[in-house]
């Protein structure tokens, strides 16, 4: 509920009808269908039929709106600013269809004395931290066997370890958020690995947030919290003011899980340059830096759309980061945010990481917008390929629900086999690119291997400009 701001003011007058207030019938969640024909003229590019609604939204709402899914900011850049050069001359390529590319991926095996067991993945993707509370157990069960087809990994996110998901997942990577939701420390010594969340590329410098609505039995015994109240958990670790702090609960973690397992930090991407430092001198094994394009089960519009730097722009300055304190070796690096294939994951290597996550792109391929179910689309305001309804609780496919019954609509078997076909398939589109730039492995991409069809994109990457075979301004 938005906090009241009024302190109890009393209007001297009564209260006018609720559609005089509303105005129109603008959208209480994302945009309205149509805007007034008014409005259709408006050639201002600061107040458009959008930014109109807008307002008219927040003034009939009294509070921000509230959305899942990812950004629509059409100004950040994306990975389509940049683009494969292939060997020809220079370079030679690999043979696409008989020479091997390799693909396993290490996380947190550059420090052995710390981690006895790092995580030895098949390929460079694994998937996101997405909370059980904002997944149904269903999906969250479905994407653990659809990793672990494919020697990947899962993450538990907010909410504490279900067992569907253990059960499912052959590597599962626990979440450590700073509400300490079901922290249990017989789970942390089941997980293959550790996260500290210190924040979301979808809303940086805010934590968790889910809606009452998704706050089931089950959902609210997990996480000690009465039933169907929204739930909007801390940002600041209690346990850590800073990075001394960082360090000694690093240690702690590695000490209650017998220097076993890698610890992750997984952060929101605002100043990766000094953040990432900060956590590989803290002693993170694994670096996870999340742009701001990154998907949400729910989050403020606002920050969604307006806060943390694009992925792209924040790989390199973790990249180099990690160069500038000399623990590139020691220290995975991984990007998040906004990748939708294989072409995006190998720009991301490219650039500087050591492996990717997908958040959206994993519902996508359990189904999230497929066109089944029209009539559920309709009655939640949207149709297949535009839903970004996933803080309603009413999702039409059955993933981001505690809905008994639209749950049933995610079959955990076929939707494992989707998970596990489209990182495959993901995983082809790396090799392919890679062994057409003459790499051996995954790994050996580099930013040499791309050029910037933008000024931006070269200025925000340092990334040569196509043709003229120099960064921008450089
Ligand atoms: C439905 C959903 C739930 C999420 N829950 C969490 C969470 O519990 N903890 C967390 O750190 N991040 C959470 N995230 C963010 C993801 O871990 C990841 O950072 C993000 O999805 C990556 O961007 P992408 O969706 O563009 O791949 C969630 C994302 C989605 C889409
Ligand atoms: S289909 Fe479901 S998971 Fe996909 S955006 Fe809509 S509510 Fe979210």
């Amino acid at each position: 509920m938005a906090d009241d701001l009024t302190g109890g003011y009393q209007y001297p007058f009564p209260m006018p009808d609720e559609d005089d207030v509303a105005m129109s019938d603008g959208a209480v969640h994302g945009r309205p269908p149509g805007v007034p024909s008014s409005y259709e003229a408006g050639r201002s590019i600061r107040w458009t039929p959008d930014s109109i609604a807008e307002v008219h939204a927040l003034s009939r709402l009294g509070r921000y709106q509230i959305r899942g899914f990812t950004t629509d900011n059409t100004r950040f850049p994306t990975f389509d600013d940049l683009t494969f050069v292939p060997a020809s001359l220079t370079r030679l390529p690999l043979e696409g269809y008989r020479e091997n590319c390799d693909t396993r991926t290490v996380l947190g095996g550059g420090r052995p004395d710390l981690v006895s067991a790092p995580l030895e993945l098949g390929i460079p993707i694994y998937i996101a931290s997405m909370s059980f509370g904002a997944l149904s157990a269903s999906a969250k069960a479905a994407l653990g066997y659809g990793a672990s087809k494919v020697g990947s990994l899962t993450c538990t996110g907010e909410g504490g370890m279900l067992e569907d998901e253990r059960e499912a997942s052959n590597k599962l990577v626990y979440q450590m958020t700073p509400s300490r939701y079901m922290l249990d420390l017989e789970h942390l010594r089941q997980a293959d690995g550790i996260e500290i969340v210190v924040g979301q590329g979808a809303k940086p410098g805010t934590g968790g947030l889910l809606l009452g609505m998704k706050v089931s039995e089950r959902v609210a015994g997990m996480r000690s919290l009465p039933l169907g109240v929204d739930q909007r958990s801390t940002v600041r670790h209690p346990d850590f003011l800073g990075a001394d702090d960082l360090q000694v609960k690093i240690e702690e973690l590695r000490e209650a899980t017998d220097y076993k397992v890698p610890i992750f930090v997984k952060m929101g991407a605002t100043r990766p340059r000094f953040d990432v430092a900060i956590a590989a001198k803290a002693g993170a094994d694994v670096i996870v830096v999340d742009g701001a394009e990154g998907g949400t089960g729910a989050s403020p519009e606002l920050l969604i759309n307006h806060t943390g730097i694009p992925t792209i722009t924040a790989i390199k300055a973790a990249r180099e980061a990690l160069e500038d304190c000399g623990m590139a070796d020691e220290v995975s690096l991984v990007a998040a945010g906004g990748i939708r294939s294989g072409v995006d994951a190998a720009k991301c290597l490219a650039l500087g990481a050591d492996c990717v996550m997908i958040g959206t792109a994993a519902l996508v391929a359990l189904g999230c917008n497929s066109p089944r179910y029209l009539d559920d689309y309709e009655a939640l305001g949207t149709a297949p390929g535009q839903c970004h309804h996933c803080h309603t609780g009413r999702c039409p496919v059955g993933i981001t629900t505690q809905d008994p019954e639209l749950e049933t609509r995610m079959h955990v078997a076929a939707g494992a086999e989707r998970v596990a076909r489209y990182l495959t398939a993901m995983t082809m589109e790396i090799t392919l690119l890679a062994k057409a730039c003459g790499k051996s492995s995954v790994h050996n991409l580099e930013m040499e291997d791309l050029r910037a069809l933008s000024l931006e994109a070269s200025a925000f990457t340092g990334v040569k400009l196509a043709g003229i075979d120099r960064p921008f301004g450089w």
